[in-house]
């Protein structure tokens, strides 16, 4: 028995001098929606390319579904370092860079070509950059695509249905700007709190993309939708400073990477859900109307004020240079 242990004890003390404990790091990833959105998917992909790269020396924990609370919270996360990585939309993004809010201007993008040549090109990618000046590091823009309104008192054919309607915006100055001047009284709200608000009545509506209204099931609290396509307030990919201080020059290329794989799963869902999002939503028993092209303009038309304020506070030429974009 003695003799056993003896050996016992001297194969464990082999196998512990054979195998070197690994350091790993933890990569704790926060995003609002479920795994099976185009942030998980997103999110999955980012990892997917750091395990196949990086030998194992991180480990990622997923927090979907807003599991580290609201986007503005984990944000924050990133900037004291308590949260190594996340996918947030633009909503509170101009509360930290204001500049970036211009990619928020309704009927700004044409078409999801336009926004991803614009964000993937030099506008988009100085944009990225000023985030290192406040403690962020944002690696790429993702996308979530045009927004559309949903509602539960009725769809919308021009801006005088927008009347005192209570919609929950994100917590985005440039949305609420233009929500008031088309006479609807937009009610900001952390994303957390969304879902209880319809279901309790105290909103009537909300507008997100199909990638979103599809994957968060808003059809369960929403019966209207109107296929607005006012906005397409892009999403981003960030890690936070201290994390990537830490980090060697190899792994931040294998990040970077992770993260331009998390672009490309990320538009792939959203190519996907364009396609036949409108068919699921229909099929779940939600009224679903489309803007016409002169309903658009009417609504253009209405948010005059509104871009009059967007031209005090963004730069004209590269509000230009963004329309220009081929
Ligand atoms: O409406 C929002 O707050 C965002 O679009 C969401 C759903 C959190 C995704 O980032």
């Amino acid at each position: 028995m003695k003799r056993f242990n003896v050996r016992v004890a001297l194969a464990t003390a082999a196998s512990l001098v054979a195998a070197p404990v690994l350091a790993q790091t933890e990569v704790k990833i926060g995003y609002a929606l479920a795994p099976n959105s185009h942030y998980g998917a997103a999110a999955d992909a980012w990892q997917a390319t750091v395990d196949a790269e990086a030998e194992g020396r991180f480990v990622f924990r997923h927090f979907p579904s807003s599991g580290l609370g609201g986007e503005r919270e984990v944000i924050e996360g990133l900037q004291i370092g308590t949260v190594e990585a996340t996918i947030v939309s633009s909503g509170t993004l101009a509360n930290f860079v204001p500049e970036a809010g211009v990619f928020d201007i309704p009927f700004l993008f044409r078409d999801l070509a336009h926004a991803r040549t614009v964000l993937d090109g030099p506008i988009g990618q100085d944009m990225l950059a000023r985030f290192d000046d406040v403690g962020l590091v944002a690696l790429a823009w993702g996308e979530q695509g045009f927004r559309h309104i949903t509602s539960n008192r009725g769809t919308i054919e021009g801006p005088g249905d927008m009347a005192g309607l209570r919609l929950r915006t994100m917590e985005n100055p440039i949305h609420i700007t233009a929500f008031q001047t088309l006479g609807a009284a937009p009610t900001p709200m952390a994303w957390p709190e969304v879902i209880g608000a319809l279901q309790q009545g105290t909103i009537d509506g909300q507008e997100n993309p199909l990638s979103v209204i599809v994957s968060a099931n808003l059809s369960d609290v929403q019966r209207h939708l109107t296929l607005s396509g006012h906005v397409y307030s892009p999403a981003m990919l960030l890690v936070s400073r201290p994390f990537w201080e830490g980090l060697s020059e190899e792994d931040r290329e294998i990040f970077a990477r992770g993260a331009a794989e998390g672009v490309r799963a990320m538009r792939g869902f959203v190519d996907a859900v364009e396609e036949d999002g409108v068919e699921t939503l229909r099929a779940r028993g939600m009224e679903i109307g489309t803007l016409s092209a002169e309903q658009r303009a009417a609504f253009q038309e209405a948010l005059a004020p509104a871009y009059e304020s967007y031209y005090r506070q963004y730069d004209r030429a590269l509000i230009d240079a963004i329309i220009a974009t081929e």
